[in-house]
Parts: structure tokens; sequence; C-alpha cells
């Protein structure tokens, strides 16, 4: 009997089904010659949740992710749920599920393919080998802190960092950095935000467990700038969680689209892996969404997931391949392309690839 695990797969909304029915056929292709198995559980939230039982995430997906070895997520929200109260959006339900599943350690890797350099925004020297680990805090900050409210002329949000917070995912960043170039910048406002001044100190404290890294600190401002003037200075960013949503969109240009990142996030057990944009309600149900951020995240989910890091890079050398041989979605479609394809054809190019 070969290796078998549970996967949970919610698909969500606008262009989610599309991309995760191709990271599927890509886990199928794979399983099928590396002798493990994957058993799939579908399970609903968002607006798709939102439709079929009134709420964002139903207490079944709650209880169903916890009996999986990880969950593969594609997209959720539209403007069919835009106008609904805040705790009934989509959103919410996959704050609430990351809050749930405990990831508090969201993992977002701005890399730039070699075959890509020209479909960046940016000149080919700034971005070429640019390698960048977002280490984005997920379960606190502004998101969840308390008290919150909208009155009716005036609003608030509360941006809370406790001490064990800031540790934990300090030390998930440093592990990282560990295995990779040993250098952190962590970004936060210190020169503002009390709660920054205390991020910081506590990102001090840990940094003595790691004499080997290299820490600095950056005003988030200031970050974002360097990000696009000179982004191959970074190694791992190490922020908070409204900081961190902000620069990983922003270091998704770096590659071309923010349709090829992928992003994990783990914590205290179960791990969601998910494409880092959104659900495109502009393009869902087209066939012409990028799924190789959806891929990706299968490859995250293979490697940290199920220790199974050869198929991992099988995943990965694909990807290389398909770009290399000038196979592009759309969004990518005018740089170098040999052939614009669609979605479930950029599945099938990496599903055969995969399997040779
Ligand atoms: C992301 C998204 C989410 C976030 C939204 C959809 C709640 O922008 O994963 O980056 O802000 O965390
Ligand atoms: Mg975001």
């Amino acid at each position: 009997m070969g290796r078998n695990y549970k996967i949970g797969v919610i698909k969500g909304d606008g262009i989610g089904p599309e991309i995760i029915d191709e990271a599927m056929k890509v886990l199928d292709a794979l399983s099928a010659n590396m002798g493990f198995n994957l058993e799939y559980n579908e399970m609903l939230m968002g607006g798709a949740a939102i439709d079929a039982t009134g709420v964002p995430l139903p207490d079944e997906t709650i209880q169903g992710v916890k009996k999986c070895d990880a969950v593969l997520f594609g997209a959720i929200g539209g403007p069919k749920w835009d106008n609904v109260e805040r705790h009934l959006r989509p959103e919410s339900g996959l704050l609430a599920l990351r809050k749930e599943m405990g990831t508090f350690a969201n993992l977002r890797p701005a890399m730039v393919y070699d075959e890509l350099v020209n479909a960046s925004t940016l000149k080919a020297d700034v971005v070429r080998g640019v390698d960048i680990m977002v280490v984005r805090e997920l379960t606190g900050g502004i998101y969840f802190g308390q008290p919150r409210e909208l009155l009716k002329d005036r609003a608030y949000n509360t941006m809370v960092y406790t001490r064990e917070e800031v540790k934990r995912i300090a030390h998930v960043a440093f592990e990282i950095a560990m295995k990779r170039d040993k250098r952190i910048c962590s970004v936060d406002k210190a020169n503002v935000l009390e709660v920054s001044q205390f991020w910081r100190e506590t990102v001090i404290e840990v940094a003595k467990e790691y004499p080997e890294v290299e820490l600095t600190h950056m005003y988030v401002d200031n970050a974002a700038m360097q990000l696009i003037r000179n982004p191959k200075q970074f190694d791992v960013i190490l922020t908070g969680n409204i900081f961190g949503d902000i620069l990983s969109d922003a270091a998704s240009m770096l590659s071309g689209s923010i349709g090829l990142l992928p992003s994990a996030s783990t914590g205290k057990g179960v791990g969601l892996y998910e494409p880092i944009h959104g659900s495109a309600p502009d393009i869902a149900g087209q066939g012409i969404a990028n799924p190789l951020a959806t891929i990706s995240s299968a490859s995250m989910m293979l490697r940290y997931a199920l220790n199974e890091s050869e198929a991992a890079d099988k995943i990965d050398d694909a990807i290389k391949k398909s770009l290399a041989k000038g196979y592009r979605t759309g969004d990518l479609g005018a740089y170098d392309a040999v052939e614009i394809c669609s979605c479930s054809e950029i599945g099938d190019i990496i599903a055969k690839y995969v399997s040779q």
C-alpha cells in the first residue's frame, strides 16, 4: 500500500473552481506514478457557502478541515456578495477559517522565473534573480483586533499583537532564514505605532537565538518603495498581517503576474495552501485564468504538509519547463509566448510533464 493523504478541497468562487481543477489534474497525474494516493474531500467556504447554507464558513467545513492532512484552496469573493454585512461576507469565512485552523504563518514566496524576466513591469535587470520569502503573520493584528466597530459617524479597528504572537511568527521567519540566505528584514511602522515598536523589540529578542541570521528593520512605507527600487536586497521579509497583505501583492508584480505565486498558511496543525491572488470575477468562467499559482500551491502542499518533496520538485520543474517552452496564459501572453493557452491547457501541459 502506498501513502494515503486526505486533502480538503475548497474551490470557492470566481476562478476558484477552474484553477483548483487544474491543480487536482496535476496532483492526480503525479500520485499515479509517485506511489501515493490522494483522497479529496470537497468543502464549502465563501460565496458558494453563503449561497448553499447562508453562512460563509459552515460548521461542516470547520470540522472537515480538521480531519485532513492539508487543505487546498482556490479563491473566494465577488460582487454578488459585496453588499452583505461584514460577518456574512465571503472574506469573513476565509478569515474565520484561518483563525479556526490556527494558521498564523503565511509564507508567500515572490520569485522571478528566468523565463519571465521580461513579463514584469519593472526592468529585467531589476527583477532577474529575485527570490524573496514574505513571512506574514496571519491570525492577529488589525484584521482580528478588538474592539472594532462600524458606527454611524465613526468606525474603528484595533491593531493588537501579543508577545507570544510576535515571537512565534518571528521563530518561523528565523527558521526559514536559516535554510536560505540568513537575512531577515522585519517590516513595521515603529516610528508611529506602539504596536510596531513592540513588534520590533520582540523580534530583536527572538533574534538573539539565531546569531547567524542578520536582522534589519524597515518602515513599511520605505519597504514598499525598496521592493520596487531594488527587490534583490531582500531575502526574508517578516511582517504583520496587514503590511504583509499589501507588500505581498506588491512583491507579486516583480514576477510578472499575480497569477504565478503560491502561498502556504501553516501553524498549529493542518495547513492551508492557496494562490495569493483573488477570485477574479471579471474573468471567471472564461477558461483564461492562470492556474500556475494554484498548481504551485499544490507543490508547496506536497513539500511542507505531506513531505513529498520529490513530487513537489516535479511540479516546480514542470512549471519552469512549460514557461521555457513559451506556453502562457493571457496574463503573461504578450511576453515571449509561443502559444497562448487556456487554463485547462496549461493544466494538461503540467500534468503531462510531471508524468514523464
Ligand atoms: C489575501 C487576501 C485576503 C487577506 C482577503 C481575501 C481577506 O487579500 O489572502 O491576501 O486580506 O488576507
Ligand atoms: Mg491580499
